[in-house]
């Protein structure tokens, strides 16, 4: 019994130490902000993209899944979600949603996109809290 105790305590301390903690970074609105130019592209680990149709993401469902992805990766340290046009043929709204490593960010890390066609909305970013 106290083995498996002291095994239990011991993986306990182990995810505690390695789990990163994040925290929203303060975005002031409209909420067209993109990724600027020292994440992007060289700081990039990961991007995704889904439709936006009726039923499967709404912001905050979204918004969580991103950075859900961001903390399943050591090394990332932001991650930052918006919905999008396709600039592409096909057209549609998109969700976006991308992972960087490259440390803390604050606002400064982002750019707005006032592209009328983009027409970036609900962006939303989350950073490491080192
Ligand atoms: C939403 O879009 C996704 C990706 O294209 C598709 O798999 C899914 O069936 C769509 N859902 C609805 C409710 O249209
Ligand atoms: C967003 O989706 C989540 C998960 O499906 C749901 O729990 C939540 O109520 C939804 N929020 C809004 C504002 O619709
Ligand atoms: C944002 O981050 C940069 C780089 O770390 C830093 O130089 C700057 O002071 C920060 N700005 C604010 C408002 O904290
Ligand atoms: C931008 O997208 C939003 C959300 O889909 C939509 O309500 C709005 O009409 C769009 N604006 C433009 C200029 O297309």
């Amino acid at each position: 019994m106290k083995i498996v105790d002291a095994a239990i305590l011991a993986s306990t301390a182990a995810s505690l130490a390695s789990a990163a903690t994040f925290a929203p970074v303060a975005l002031d609105p409209p909420l067209n902000w993109v990724v600027g130019s020292y994440l992007w592209p060289a700081e990039i680990i990961a991007g995704y993209n889904a439709e936006v149709n009726s039923t499967d993401w709404n912001e905050t469902a979204w918004d969580s899944y991103i950075l859900a992805q961001c903390e399943t990766y050591t090394a990332c340290t932001s991650s930052i979600t918006w919905q999008g046009t396709n600039s592409g043929s096909t057209g549609g709204r998109y969700w976006y949603g991308y992972v960087f490593r490259g440390g803390a960010t604050n606002e400064s890390f982002y750019v707005r996109d006032t592209d009328v066609d983009s027409n970036v909305t609900l962006s939303s970013a989350w950073t490491i809290v080192e």
